[in-house]
């Protein structure tokens, strides 16, 4: 997979996106990013790449021409088709249904905007889609860049070390259609002044382990975000599990999800 920056930081990006997994998925060659600088493709002495707002205000929006003399580079390096996805608050919220969808892509071109954004024509002439990574507001779209090559590049096969670590992470869609927060982790020791592993972990039973790992999940995602389990279209045996959690727990079940 080609994963084209265009960012006045590009730099910044391909730092972020050296370690690791991503880092790991670019020497195997599983992905590769490309930084492109819009100030590049700017005019004058002084390269300008932004100006004030007409009708005023505060901040200042990026000029269309350098963006778009980039875009249409990055378009040229290449003769695999892409979409440009532009990273903003305004943005569809970023979920992993959608990163799993741009992780199957060939081609990805990832607009960073930096100031108070880019000119709206531009955007309306070049990009395909917005992408928001939350609802709050960085002061660029770099770390969001760089969360959407986190995501996608460790999806691409062989990226990570045990095939399965990706199918059991939060958010993935179970057969049952179901996304489901991930379930607590244990590791050595077994006795630790902070607490003790829970039996079933050392047990060796892996139905037993798999049942109590489901029944943690449902919990949890139950508890956390409950908007995500809808509790009618539960399987019977999930809503067992689940029954048999709140009641051990103590908890309540949130008064949204009765
Ligand atoms: N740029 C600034 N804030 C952002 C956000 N929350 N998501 C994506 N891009 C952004």
């Amino acid at each position: 997979m080609r994963i084209d920056v265009v960012s006045l930081f590009p730099e910044f990006v391909a730092q972020i996106s050296a370690h690791g997994v991503v880092g790991r998925a670019q020497e195997r060659g599983l992905v590769a990013i490309h930084g492109w600088n819009p100030r590049d493709y700017a005019s004058g002495n002084y390269r300008r790449v932004d100006e004030r707002p007409f009708g005023g205000g505060p901040g200042m929006v990026m000029l269309i021409d350098p963006l778009r003399d980039c875009l249409h580079a990055t378009r040229a390096a290449d003769p695999a088709a892409s979409s440009v996805v532009y990273l903003t608050p305004q943005g569809a919220p970023l979920t992993q249904a959608k990163v799993r969808e741009l992780a199957g892509r060939e081609r990805l071109v990832l607009l960073c905007g930096r100031y108070e954004g880019i000119d709206e024509r531009l955007v309306a002439a070049e990009v395909d889609e917005e992408l928001s990574i939350g609802d709050y507001v960085l002061s660029g779209g770099e770390l969001a860049a760089a969360v959407v090559i986190d995501a996608v590049a460790r999806l691409q096969p062989g990226a990570l070390s045990d095939s399965e670590s990706a199918v059991q992470d939060s958010f993935e869609t179970g057969p049952d259609g179901l996304a489901l927060l991930d379930c607590p982790h244990f590791t050595r020791p077994v006795e630790h002044t902070l607490g003790t592993v829970p039996p079933v972990l050392l047990s060796g039973n892996h139905a037993e382990i798999a049942r109590w790992r489901r029944q943690q999940a449902l919990g949890r995602t139950w508890l956390r975000r409950p908007e995500l389990i809808d509790r009618e279209r539960l399987s019977r045996a999930d809503q067992a599990l689940l029954d048999a959690f709140l009641a051990e727990s103590g908890a309540t079940p949130d008064p949204r999800n009765p």
